[in-house]
């Protein structure tokens, strides 16, 4: 495992984009929610469909019934968050219903895209897949023939202190990654990237 993040010549974004848990609840201001929006919005899509229905959620009933819908474990720390993002999509598309694994990364670009724009606004994110679907699905009123693909929490930075003591290692982990050569082929498939 390597650890660490490899700072050569990466966009700031993507070095320092990472999951964490201690979200102060200081609402997101406008502009930044617009960004937000927008980076999502730019997303490339199989054929342009732009799949994705992304619901942002900030406060309220709705708000209150989504945050009931995550894991326990989830709800530690992501109910602090001034906002969860709800990425949807119909699922399988109707038209093309043997393409559901595309859709979904189309779904998932998007979803990357929000994360990174985070970032550049100074504000920090958390994917989520520990949450109840119907649930979550019922707290929006997403109708039945949408699939929920994830969940982000999107804030600014809080106290670590404030969260369950076991929700807390999260915050300062260690973030890892496999050796490259695991993942990245050059030319056949399993023959180890080396550069
Ligand atoms: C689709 C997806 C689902 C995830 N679900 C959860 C989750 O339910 N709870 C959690 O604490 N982290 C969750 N994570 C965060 C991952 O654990 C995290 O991205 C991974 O450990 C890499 O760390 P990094 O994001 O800091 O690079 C999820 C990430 C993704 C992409």
């Amino acid at each position: 495992m390597v650890e660490g993040v490899t700072r050569a010549a990466l966009t700031a974004e993507i070095v320092e984009r990472r999951s964490v848990v201690a979200f102060d609840s200081r609402p997101i201001e406008a502009e930044k929610l617009q960004a937000l929006v927008e980076a999502a919005r730019w997303a490339p899509s199989s054929s342009n469909r732009q799949p994705w229905r992304i619901t942002l959620v900030r406060s309220g009933e709705s708000r209150n019934a989504l945050n009931a819908a995550l894991s326990a474990g989830n709800q530690q720390w992501a109910v602090n968050a001034p906002l969860l993002v709800v990425f949807a999509a119909v699922a399988p598309d109707p038209e093309r219903p043997g393409q559901l694994p595309k859709l979904m990364l189309d779904v998932g670009f998007a979803g990357q895209n929000m994360m990174l724009e985070a970032v550049h606004q100074e504000l920090r994110s958390h994917p989520m897949g520990g949450w109840d679907e119907g649930k979550v699905k019922a707290a929006l009123g997403i109708p039945e023939e949408n699939a929920v693909g994830f969940v982000v929490a999107i804030g600014y930075g809080g106290d670590v202190n404030d969260l369950p003591e076991d929700a807390r290692p999260k915050e300062t982990r260690e973030r890892v990654r496999n050796d490259v050569g695991q993942n990245f082929f050059d030319g056949r498939f399993g023959q180890a990237w080396n550069g």
